[in-house]
């Protein structure tokens, strides 16, 4: 069977836009408040960073940013792992590491 490149083209046309707009998508750069709503941060840790849903769970709102950012890489890596630590992994697929950059940015200037 004769291969129709023609008939292939708007095929991998579409592949390549769909591409891009899905690469721009991932790239596009939400604030560090947009990710902490929108990747569940606020469901455990309460919007202003210190009403957390359970007693167990930390405060963080004003929390330095170097030790925030470090204590998120461990709980996502596992460094970190005590009997809270997976219900915040869990989540932790959802922010890659410049993400948790301009989170540890957000938590870090929270008021106390
Ligand atoms: C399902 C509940 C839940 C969600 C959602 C959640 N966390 Fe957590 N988080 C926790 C718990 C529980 C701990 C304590 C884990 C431990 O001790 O290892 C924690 C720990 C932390 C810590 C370390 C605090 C400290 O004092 O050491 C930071 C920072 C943090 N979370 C930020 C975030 C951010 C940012 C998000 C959103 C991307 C998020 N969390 C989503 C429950 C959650």
């Amino acid at each position: 069977m004769k291969f129709n490149t023609w008939r292939i083209l708007p095929v991998l046309a579409a592949l390549v836009a769909g591409l891009a707009v899905a690469s721009v998508g991932s790239a596009q750069t939400l604030t560090g408040e947009e990710l902490y709503n929108q990747r569940t941060c606020f469901t455990c840790h309460g919007k202003d960073g210190k009403t957390p849903i359970l007693p167990s769970y930390p405060l963080i709102a004003g929390q330095n940013f170097e030790y925030v950012l470090q204590q998120m890489k461990d709980i996502k890596s596992g460094a970190r792992s005590n009997a809270n630590s997976p219900s915040m992994q869990g989540i932790m697929h959802l922010v890659n590491d410049d993400e948790m950059k301009l989170l540890a940015e957000y938590i870090s200037k929270l008021p106390r």
